[in-house]
This record gives structure tokens, C-alpha cells and sequence, in this order.
């Protein structure tokens, strides 16, 4: 670790492994938000990803003209290589060696831009839900709005103390199989903490902690660049099954 590394108190790193988040106001330098935003904003306006597999509507079921009230770009650093030399990506994996051992690496990224008004809730998940049911992950997302993240606009929401549970049962949104986001109905919304944030702000959550935003209902885009970073995923010893996984029929993967 060298002298200039982003640095967390050690209260801040017992209070993500007892709460499995923890919420940061500066990860990065407010100039560098303000051309993080441009990066971002180009690459939801970039033609060659309009049919690409890596860009789709989270909460719709991907049918054509529909418009998008949950819009995400898979592997945007793919796509815009300069994102991967910025501070927010050196002060994130610095966050998450510190939280996870220096064994943490990248693992990818995305982007959620809600829109003005439309833009949709994301519903309580674990991300976890997401992933191969045969691995152990231990791992992260680091979660940094471009702009201020409010309640109205959707700042992230989490629920202490359930990175220590297991992977819920979950199914995909609205019990549509054609939407590729996932949903489960056993979180307790009534335990949520909100997070608002400034622009450059970070939420920093475990990958079976609860969470969930809002819809956005203020006049501007809520744009999220989250980076996940994880230890290299063991085979698990005890097998699980994740049948919404396997149920759904996502536009997407036909892309
Ligand atoms: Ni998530």
C-alpha cells in the first residue's frame, strides 16, 4: 500500500462487514464527476450498442420500440477503455483490498441511467441472485452517482446485516421471465437505510446485502457507474440451485 492510497478507518471497515455496507462522500474529485458524466452520457447515446447484448432495459421485457425505464450498459470500460484510468477506479480497488484482502480484483462494471420522471425502481436483490449458484463469491460493488443521488431521484437503500444470510429466493421482475432484473419479496423494506450521496460519493455494498432504488421522480438523469470486485469465486461444497436463472427468457440473451 503506498502513502497516497485512498485509506478507510478501521471504523469504516468493521462497519462494512457488520452492516455489509458503508457509504463514503468523496471517492473521487468532483472534475473528474463532471467527465465521468460525459463518458457515461456518450456511451448510452453510442449507436453500436443500441442492439448489443450488452445494453438492455433491466425492468422491460426487451420488446422493440419500448422505451427503457431501466436502462444499463454492461462492461462499460470495454467500451470507453478510459475509464479504467481514473482515480474512482484506483481509490475503488484500494476500498476493496482493504475489505476484501489484497487477493480483490476487478471483476466488471456497469451503469444504471434512470431516466427523468419514467425511470423505474430497482427491486429489493441481492446480486449475488445474479450469478453461478456453483461458486462462493466473496465480493463487492462500489456504487458512485454522477450526479447527487437523493430519495427522489433513487439513492441506494440497504438493509444491515443480510450479506451474513444466504442467497434468498428471488424471480424476475414483476414475475415476467422476459425481464432480465431480478426481484425477491423477503426483504423488509421497513429495516431499509437510505444512502444519499453527493456527485462522487460512494455506497460500498456486499454481494448478498439487500438493496434497492428508488424510482426517479426529479427532472435530471440518475446516473450510476457501479464496479464490482471480488476474491477469485471458490466451487462451492454444498451445491445450491437458482431456478430463476434458469427460467428466464431474456430478448437478451437472443441478441
Ligand atoms: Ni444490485
Amino acid at each position: 500500500m503506498t502513502d497516497n492510497e485512498f485509506r478507510l478507518t478501521q471504523e469504516q471497515i468493521d462497519q462494512f462487514h457488520r452492516d455489509g455496507f458503508l457509504s463514503l462522500d468523496a471517492i473521487t474529485a468532483l472534475e473528474e464527476v463532471d467527465s465521468l458524466r460525459e463518458i457515461y452520457d456518450n456511451l448510452f447515446s453510442l449507436q453500436t450498442l443500441k442492439n448489443h447484448s450488452d445494453s438492455f432495459d433491466l425492468a422491460g421485457t426487451g420488446e422493440e420500440g419500448a422505451v427503457a425505464t431501466l436502462p444499463q450498459i454492461m462492461n462499460p470500460s470495454k467500451y470507453a477503455p478510459e475509464l479504467t484510468e481514473t482515480i474512482v477506479r484506483r481509490n475503488a480497488i484500494a476500498i476493496a483490498r482493504q475489505l476484501l484482502g489484497d487477493e480483490a480484483d476487478f471483476s466488471f462494471d456497469h451503469a444504471i441511467r434512470k431516466p427523468p420522471a419514467i425511470g423505474a425502481v430497482t427491486p429489493w436483490h441481492q446480486d449475488e441472485a445474479y450469478w453461478n449458484p456453483g461458486l462462493a463469491y466473496e465480493s463487492l460493488s462500489i456504487w458512485v452517482p454522477l450526479q447527487e443521488a437523493t430519495l427522489e431521484n433513487g439513492c441506494m437503500q440497504f438493509i444491515p446485516g443480510t450479506h451474513k444470510e444466504g442467497v434468498l429466493p428471488h424471480h424476475s421482475i414483476g414475475r415476467d421471465t422476459r425481464v432480465p432484473g431480478l426481484e425477491t419479496d423477503q426483504a423488509n423494506p421497513e429495516l431499509a437505510v437510505p444512502c444519499p450521496l453527493p456527485p462522487g460519493g460512494a455506497t460500498i455494498h456486499h454481494c448478498r446485502t439487500l438493496h434497492y432504488t428508488g424510482a426517479n421522480t426529479s427532472d435530471n438523469f440518475r446516473r450510476a457507474y457501479i464496479m464490482a470486485f471480488g476474491v477469485p469465486p471458490q466451487s462451492r461444497s454444498v451445491p445450491r440451485d437458482f431456478p430463476w436463472l434458469t427460467e428466464r427468457k431474456s430478448v437478451r440473451d437472443k441478441k
